[in-house]
C-alpha cells in the first residue's frame, strides 16, 4: 500500500496524459459516467478532467477497497494492524471526497462503492446509477486473476456500450497468471506496448505477457475491440513491471498510440 504521486511514480505521471489524450477519443463527446480507481490523490481523475474526457456533470463511480492489515503504511513504513488499515481506508475515501469536490463535483455525482471491485456486479452498478459506462479506468495494478476475467465478463459486459472506453493497469509479472497459457494465435495482432531493446530476451517475454493480458480482456469483452493505447513500464524501487493498455470498440477506430518506447524497465 502506498500513494501514486508523481514523484513516487514517474511512469504513471507520463501515462496519463498520454492514456487520457483526447485526440485518441472514439467520439468527441465528454463522458456522462467515468469509473475508476483514484486512490487519495485523485491523479487520474483530475488528468481526465483536464483532458475534457470529464467534466464536473460527469458522474464518478470511484472504487476503492482500502489496505488491508499486513500491508505497508503509506506514510509511516510500519506494517498495518486491522485498526491501522481501518483508518487508513476511512482517510483515502475521505481524501477522494475532498479531492473530486476541490475540483468542482457535486456529492451527488460522487458515489464510492468501497469494496473489491469484483464484488460489484452489473445489477448493483445499475441500482447506483451506472447501468452504462462511458469510460472506466480500471488502474487497480493488481494481477489478471480468473476472478477479474470473470467477473468482467458478468458484469462489466452489461455496463459497457459500443461507445464506451475502458482502460486497464495490470501487473504483468507474478506467479497467479491467468493468462499463463493463453497464447496468442499467428494472425493476432501484436502491439508494440514496449521496445525490447534493453534486454531482448527479458523484454521480449514482457512484450508477449502485454499481448496476452491484452488478448484475455478483448477475447472477454462482448464487442470487437481495438486497442489504442499500451504501455509497459516499471516505477522505480522495489516493484513490479506493470501494463496500462485502453480498448476501444466498435467501427471507425483510432489506430494504436501505444508507447515505442518502454518506461523504466531496467529493474533498479
Ligand atoms: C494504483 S492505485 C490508483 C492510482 C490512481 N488511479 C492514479 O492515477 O493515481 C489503485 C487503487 O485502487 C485500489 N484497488 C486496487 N485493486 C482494487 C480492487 N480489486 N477493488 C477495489 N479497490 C482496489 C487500491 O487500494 C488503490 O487505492
Amino acid at each position: 500500500m502506498k500513494t501514486w504521486d508523481n514523484k513516487s511514480c514517474p511512469s504513471k505521471a507520463q501515462i496519463r496524459p498520454e492514456l487520457f489524450a483526447t485526440s485518441n477519443r472514439f467520439k468527441k463527446k465528454t463522458a456522462k459516467t467515468f469509473m475508476c480507481n483514484p486512490a487519495d490523490l485523485c491523479l487520474c481523475v483530475t488528468e481526465a478532467f483536464k483532458q475534457g474526457i470529464i467534466d464536473t456533470n460527469t458522474k464518478i463511480l470511484a472504487i476503492e477497497k482500502g489496505p488491508k492489515a499486513g500491508d505497508t503504511h503509506p506514510k509511516y513504513g510500519w506494517v498495518m494492524t486491522t485498526y491501522d488499515a481501518k483508518k487508513e481506508k476511512v482517510r483515502i475515501i475521505k481524501s477522494i471526497y475532498t479531492k473530486l469536490k476541490a475540483l468542482g463535483f457535486a456529492e451527488e455525482n460522487i458515489t464510492i462503492w468501497d469494496r473489491e471491485l469484483v464484488r460489484l456486479t452489473a445489477n448493483e452498478m445499475r441500482r447506483l446509477g451506472f447501468g452504462s459506462i462511458d469510460y472506466a479506468y480500471l488502474d487497480t495494478c493488481s494481477c489478471l486473476t480468473p476472478d477479474f476475467i470473470k467477473w468482467y465478463q458478468r458484469h462489466m459486459n452489461k455496463v459497457i456500450n459500443f461507445k464506451s472506453t475502458i482502460a486497464f493497469t495490470f501487473l504483468i509479472s507474478r506467479d497467479v497468471r491467468a493468462w499463463k497459457n493463453y497464447k496468442l494465435k499467428d494472425n493476432d495482432p501484436i502491439y508494440i506496448f514496449c521496445n525490447p531493446l534493453q534486454n531482448f530476451k527479458r523484454d521480449m517475454k514482457k512484450l508477449d505477457d502485454a499481448n496476452q493480458v491484452a488478448k484475455l480482456i478483448m477475447d472477454n469483452t462482448k464487442f470487437k475491440t481495438t486497442v489504442t493505447y499500451g504501455r509497459t513500464y516499471k516505477e522505480p524501487g522495489i516493484s513490479q513491471p506493470m501494463m496500462t493498455f485502453k480498448l476501444n470498440f466498435g467501427w471507425k477506430q483510432k489506430n494504436f498510440s501505444g508507447s515505442k518506447k518502454t518506461l523504466n524497465l531496467g529493474y533498479n
